[in-house]
């Protein structure tokens, strides 16, 4: 068993308890006057929820949606409120996040403004929740098609994440988590990414110690930078790279790839600006791109319309007056806020990406 505290605004704020079963699980932390509803998705109730209920040993509601992306918005969170209402939740009683980003960001913002806060755990089951979206207190939904429009800045009580329940998630949402771990030992661990080589085999396996390992470092990486900037001012855009050109990849795509193997892609393009503007030597590019290979995750892709990213990078909320925001890696292991990335640039980053058939 692995423990980290988070802080917020500089006080201890919430433990993340990273184990192999639930027999860490600090049942206390839920007074027994309290009433819990776990709030999880169908493939999630399915896989893991009668273990974590057998582990909980006490009464609880369930609530399950329809799970991905479809489901995060106002619409479920309503639902959620009836059921809560129904239910009688009081702002003393719990709700328990068992699932992936998806429930981790809708549970969250319910818990946020059910009644103006009530108290809410993060069980993450997904690697990517494990490793990113459980830790620092976004939670959101999105708003037609316009992702995490609408959220709020809202602490859990606690983050449990047992290792065990990845057996059952399927492999290609495995890699994808493992895209955003990648990029935590690229923006800030060198260590921790030669750590990731070495270990590579273990961790397609999944073995458990492994994993609990890589977690805690993973989150460890996160806690530094959401502590520093706990409302993503500065340093928190690190957690960014990758993600400019990934955004757009993905939007361009239409959601046919994943959110990490657009990261897997966007953290190529954006070391091979590094490597263009010598921040980075030739074989570090080379040995970063060639790194996503083993896990799975694509570093090229076909028929990119590279125009109409452009357009789309240009429109990212990380424009601000006028200029890109852009993050590159100084050093494997040092990623540096950049204004000075061309069109031209970034152009030739997506050429690079671009698969082409040879014939
Ligand atoms: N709040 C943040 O800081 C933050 C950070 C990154 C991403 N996110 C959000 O996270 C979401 C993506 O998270 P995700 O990749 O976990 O997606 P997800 O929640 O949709 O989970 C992916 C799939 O895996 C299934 N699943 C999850 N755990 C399982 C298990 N143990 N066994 C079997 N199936 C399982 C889910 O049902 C789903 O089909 C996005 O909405 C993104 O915006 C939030
Ligand atoms: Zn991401």
């Amino acid at each position: 068993m692995e423990k980290i505290n988070v802080n917020y605004n500089e006080k201890p704020c919430y433990d993340v308890i990273i184990s192999s079963d639930y027999s860490d699980f600090p049942k206390d932390i839920i007074p027994a006057t309290s009433k819990i509803c776990i709030i999880t998705d169908d493939n999630v109730a399915n896989a893991v929820l009668t273990d974590f209920k057998k582990a909980l040993r006490r009464e609880v509601s369930v609530f399950s949606f329809k799970p991905g992306e479809e489901s995060k918005n106002l619409d479920t969170v309503k639902d959620i409120y009836t059921f809560l209402i129904k239910n009688d939740f009081s702002r003393s009683d719990h709700l328990i996040a068992l699932g992936g980003g998806v429930v981790g960001d809708i549970t969250g913002f319910a818990a946020a403004t059910y009644k103006r806060g009530i108290a809410f755990i993060q069980v993450p089951t997904s690697l990517l929740a494990m490793v990113d979206s459980s830790v620092g207190g976004k939670t959101g939904v999105d708003v037609n098609s316009y992702k995490n429009m609408v959220g709020a800045f809202y602490m859990p009580k606690l983050v449990y994440a047992n290792v065990s329940n990845l057996d059952s998630l399927p492999d290609r949402e495995f890699f994808n988590g493992f895209a955003e771990t990648m990029k935590a030992g690229l923006i800030r661990d060198e260590v921790f990414y030669l750590w990731l080589i070495d270990n590579m085999y273990e961790i397609c396996e999944k073995d458990k110690d492994t994993l609990i390992e890589m977690i805690k470092r993973s989150v460890d990486i996160k806690r530094v930078v959401v502590e520093k900037d706990p409302t993503e001012k500065n340093e928190r855009m690190l957690l960014n790279f990758g993600h400019t050109i990934g955004h757009a990849i993905e939007k361009a795509k239409g959601f046919e790839l994943k959110h990490g193997e657009c990261v897997a892609l966007g953290s190529v393009a954006a070391a091979y600006i590094s490597w263009k503007k010598d921040l980075l030597t030739k074989e570090e590019y080379y040995e970063i791109r060639d790194m996503f290979v083993p896990f799975n995750l694509p570093i090229s892709t076909e028929k990119l319309d590279i125009d109409e990213l452009i357009e789309i990078i240009k429109n990212d909320k990380k424009v601000i007056d006028g200029s890109l925001r852009f993050i590159l890696l100084k050093k494997i292991g040092k990623a540096v806020i950049d204004k000075s990335v061309t069109e031209d640039e970034i152009r030739e980053a997506l050429m690079e990406l671009n698969f082409e058939e040879e014939w």
